[in-house]
């Protein structure tokens, strides 16, 4: 249980004003504990969609970019926490700001492009102008308008809490949610052996590709948290055309080379060095491993047991695999990847290409063709799951069909499944439920991820947390 009612966000307003513990009964009827379900209603009800931007997207940590999308001062770009505007921007002093998009004047929105460098944003409707750490530094005809109580220190552009991970950046508005490090918990560990394994560190890698599609953010993100199950059957045509797994074969790789072995050099690959380095890495780079991490981090990579794909409630995800290229060669997708609401029906997926900063620029040009070719907006892989997600959502629609349920009635537990199982997607929704009802079901929304923890025995390869 949490205790909500001193919070306060940035505009000092309690952040319990709107966890009313009388609404249980809303959330009784949306998710069955005993059958393990969840009502579609969650997924296309407005009510609970408003509750959702103030529960979860105005209180807890979401994840905005890479440190290296903004490595000079002046460097910003535009991001969304939920629906929120926001501009990630790296001040004089290469501090790193959140700010809201929302002018302090009368709310118009004050940056208008994706990224670039400035030294001020000025506001298009009446030019109030501020620079990018967010303070009000020009106001048209000033004298004229206020008199010598207008203070513009009282007018700057709202600032979210910002903290990083090791060049991951977040941000949240609730000044009294623990810290960045308490919220990822053990799960950092595992963030570091994709994204902070060698000297350098990665890199993103061109800007990300946007897009929007007519989907609950919910059914995308409870996918990405252990959804190993569908790949066989949404992703068959990749078996069919020779890039991927058969159906039938899929759960039985124990190691990322799933995928791998479908590149036609594989077996080239693995003569010449002997093995198959984990993806985005070469001979060079994987030296670096070993004194980057842990040795238990550094063993899991060198098996080939490293994280495959995982999932930071509610909306950070990221894939990590190797994979063949369009000309069959061996290659790697990674990528991260957010998913923000614009309304209860659609969500906007942010996917970013991901390389080591040290990689050879072959190397980062393979794994951005590889990424925009299976995980872009128009990738082959993105679009079968695009299909179920928009498919779901278009069922909803029906009065009927809205009364069914998402199952996740099986279980690992006290079993030999080998990790397959909807245990994780049903962390994903004890964990929002936890959010939605600040702790009243037995959820703490502020606790953080356990360690890492591979299922005993799994054959998925999919690390996965919600
Ligand atoms: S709304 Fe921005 S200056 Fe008026
Ligand atoms: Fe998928």
């Amino acid at each position: 249980m949490v205790d909500c009612e001193d919070d306060r966000d940035q505009w000092g307003k309690p952040m319990s004003a709107t966890t009313d513990r009388t609404d249980q009964a809303i959330f009784a009827e949306l998710v069955d504990d005993d059958r393990r379900r969840v009502s579609l209603q969650a997924c296309a009800d407005e009510a609970v969609y408003q509750m959702e931007l103030d529960r979860i997207f105005r209180r807890t940590w979401l994840f905005l970019g890479h440190e290296t999308e903004i490595p000079e001062p002046g460097n910003f770009v535009t991001r969304t926490m939920g629906e929120d505007p926001v501009v990630l921007t790296r001040d004089a002093n290469g501090e790193v700001h959140v700010l809201l998009n929302v002018c302090r004047h009368r709310g118009a929105k004050v940056c208008r492009v994706d990224q670039g460098t400035a030294r001020t944003f000025e506001c298009p409707y009446h030019g109030w102008t501020y620079n990018v750490g967010g303070a009000l530094v020009g106001v048209p005809v000033q004298q004229t308008m206020y008199d010598e109580a207008f203070a513009r220190p009282d007018y700057g552009l709202r600032q979210a809490r910002v903290e990083m991970h090791k060049g991951l950046i977040f941000a949240t508005w609730d000044r009294e949610r623990p810290p960045l490090d308490d919220f990822l918990g053990g799960w950092a560990r595992l963030l570091d052996m994709m994204y902070k394994r060698t000297d350098a560190g990665i890199e993103v890698v061109g800007p990300p590709q946007r897009w929007v599609i007519r989907a609950n953010w919910k059914l995308p993100s409870e996918q990405f948290s252990g959804d190993a199950y569908h790949v066989g059957s949404a992703h068959r045509s990749l078996y069919d055309v020779g890039f991927g797994p058969n159906v039938r074969r899929y759960h039985e790789h124990p190691t990322w080379d799933v995928f791998a072995r479908y590149a036609k050099d594989y077996d080239e690959v693995v003569a010449r060095d002997g093995r198959l380095y984990p993806p985005g890495l070469n001979a060079e780079l994987f030296e670096q491993v070993a004194r980057n991490l842990e040795p238990d981090q550094a063993e899991l990579l060198r098996t080939g047991l490293g994280p495959g794909a995982h999932m930071v409630f509610p909306n950070f995800a990221a894939l990590y695999i190797p994979q063949p290229a369009l000309d069959g060669s061996l290659s790697a997708s990674l990528t991260f990847r957010t998913f923000n609401p614009r309304g209860v029906d659609l969500v906007e997926i942010t996917s970013w290409t991901l390389a080591e900063r040290d990689a050879p620029a072959e190397m980062k040009q393979a794994i951005q063709r590889t990424t925009a070719q299976n995980l872009g907006a128009g990738g082959v892989i993105e679009q079968d799951d695009s299909e179920m997600w928009v498919s779901i959502q278009q069922n909803l629609r029906g009065a009927a069909a809205r009364h069914e349920f998402l199952d996740y009635s099986s279980s690992k537990v006290g079993t030999d499944k080998q990790g397959w199982s909807d245990d994780r997607q049903w962390d994903f929704w004890q964990r929002w439920l936890g959010y939605m009802t600040a702790g009243a079901r037995g959820v703490d929304p502020t606790a953080g991820y356990g360690t890492i923890d591979r299922p005993a025995g799994t054959g998925t390869r999919v690390y996965v947390s919600a």
